[in-house]
């Protein structure tokens, strides 16, 4: 069995008065979330907080993007050792708004997520298509590639240790979220594709739906069978909605 993991992306959102009121609220309603794990990822800067927050809780720590260097001259970039120093378990790679805004193509996520993978950190893989790339009936092959290039460089096992994130570019931030059906076709074939090349990885690695999963959706997406969980943007800065999606997923 799979645990499901509800992680809260908070993206470029915060200061050190709104993240103790958002931990403090999710620590406050955590008994009531009986078998998802809860990971947060916080922005850079306000991590070793929540990291002293949330000792002893269960929360798990993310980042929401990691450097692919070890160190070095890299103005502006965070190494994933340092990660690893201040607490983080996980490192969202390849989310789509680092894709499209800044550039970040294939092979570089599948670079950041082999760095991440070599300091310790569990990298959380984000895939998938545009509208655009949607209604060319291309979504399949999109996802396949995204996932070929961290595959062609690290190889099947790397996927069975860590996580994936299947966010359709089009649900993110604009409340279109994908129905339970569209979700779990893709997830489907994400789970196919990486069977036919090692059914074990197949069987343990945990795919995410991410995309306006909300309180009023999560349940249904949650019951899907490849559905192992949710990468939670807006919703994950309001404790309440945030705590709700993780008890969507009580066995
Ligand atoms: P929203 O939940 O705000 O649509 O964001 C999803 C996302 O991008 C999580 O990484």
């Amino acid at each position: 069995m799979r645990q499901p993991l509800v992680a809260g992306n908070w993206k470029m959102n915060g200061s050190l008065d709104s993240v103790k009121l958002l931990v403090d609220g999710i620590k406050g309603g955590l008994g009531s979330v009986t078998t998802a794990e809860m990971a947060v990822c916080p922005p850079y800067v306000y991590i070793p907080q929540v990291a002293g927050m949330i000792e002893g809780t269960g929360i798990s720590l993310g980042a929401q993007d990691v450097n692919d260097q070890e160190a070095g001259a890299h103005t502006g970039e965070v190494a994933p050792a340092m990660l690893m120093d201040i607490g983080c378990r996980y490192a969202i790679v390849g989310h789509s708004e680092r894709r499209s805004i800044y550039g970040e193509n294939d092979e570089f996520t599948a670079r950041k997520f082999a760095a991440a993978r070599k300091a310790g950190l569990v990298p959380i893989l984000c895939v998938g298509e545009t509208l655009e790339e949607r209604e060319q009936g291309i979504t399949e092959q999109v996802v396949a590639r995204q996932l070929d290039a961290v595959i062609g460089l690290e190889g099947i096992g790397a996927i069975g240790e860590c996580v994936i994130a299947y966010e359709p570019v089009w649900a993110i931030g604009t409340g279109k979220t994908a129905t339970p059906d569209q979700a779990q076709e893709v997830h489907a074939f994400i789970r196919g594709k990486l069977a036919g090349l090692d059914s074990g990885v197949a069987d343990k690695v945990r795919i995410l739906y991410g995309g306006s999963m909300n309180p009023g959706n999560a349940a249904d997406l949650l019951a899907m069978a490849d559905i192992d969980g949710g990468l939670i943007g807006g919703a994950s800065l309001k404790p309440d909605d945030f705590l709700d999606i993780g008890r969507a997923g009580n066995a």
